[in-house]
């Protein structure tokens, strides 16, 4: 859905590359996590800046839990960072913070953070952070599936696309793949059907407002035709 600007109203981002990325410089990968979380900030700020809505970033997919014990831990340390020092920033910047993905495996206390974070900057109005951590396009559509099927009703496209995680959102215009593999990797799988998609080999903590700003300019020339023909 672009704007009458032509602005997109929904980036979402496979935020790919933080590990190669500190590899290239000797360093462990928790180094890589850790510059991936500021390249965060400087792409929304770019994004918001824009105009885009939504922007939604995958964080951890649900098969990153097969990662080693240190790295999980790792990731789920910087994220209740993330979430305890940025409030004031997304407050101050009218940006409302929803997390999507399940979070039954969060411990008590980043489970309250989570609800606590996304309650307090409910009101932002210029724009929504979409943080994905524990999703999976699957196990997002199983659940909508499971939602219809324990309520004894059929679902139609719209019905069941407000049942998904992304529930209120449009679909994403964009998505963009960093760190160079051509794959969606679980993301979005539903909401994706007629994204645009762009790829860039481009490590996430190496990703700037220029690229991103490139990407858009780019997705504005696009004809977007949703399966229609354009009649001259
Ligand atoms: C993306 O970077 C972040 C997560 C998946 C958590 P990676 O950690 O996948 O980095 P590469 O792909 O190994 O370089
Ligand atoms: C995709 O990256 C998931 C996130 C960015 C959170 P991965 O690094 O986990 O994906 P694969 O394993 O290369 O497909
Ligand atoms: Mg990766």
């Amino acid at each position: 859905m672009k704007s009458d600007n032509g602005v997109p109203s929904h980036i979402a981002i496979i935020m790919d590359g933080n590990g190669r990325w500190a590899k290239k410089r000797l360093l462990p990968r928790s180094f890589g996590h850790r510059e991936g979380v500021k390249t965060i900030d400087r792409i929304a700020d770019e994004v918001f800046t824009l105009g885009v809505r939504y922007l939604t970033i995958f964080a951890f997919s649900t098969e990153n839990w097969n990662r080693p014990e240190q790295e999980v831990t790792g990731l789920l340390g910087l994220f209740r960072k993330y979430l305890k020092s940025n409030e004031p920033k997304l407050l101050k910047r009218g940006i409302k913070l929803n997390v999507l993905g399940s979070r039954r495996a969060f411990d008590d206390e980043l489970r309250t953070l989570v609800d606590e974070v996304c309650e307090h900057t409910s009101c932002g109005k210029v724009g929504t952070l979409n943080i994905c951590f524990d999703y999976g396009g699957r196990a997002d559509i199983v659940e909508a599936v499971n939602e219809f099927v324990e309520a004894g009703v059929k679902a139609d496209e719209e019905t069941f696309a407000e049942r998904l995680q992304t529930h209120g959102m449009p679909d994403p215009d964009i998505i963009i793949r960093t760190g160079g593999e051509h794959r969606i990797s679980n993301f979005l799988l539903y909401q994706s059907a007629y994204s645009e998609l762009f790829f860039t080999d481009t490590l996430w903590p190496d990703f700037s407002g220029e690229e991103i700003k490139n990407i858009i300019a780019e997705y504005r020339k696009k004809d977007r035709r949703f399966g229609r023909i354009n009649e001259e």
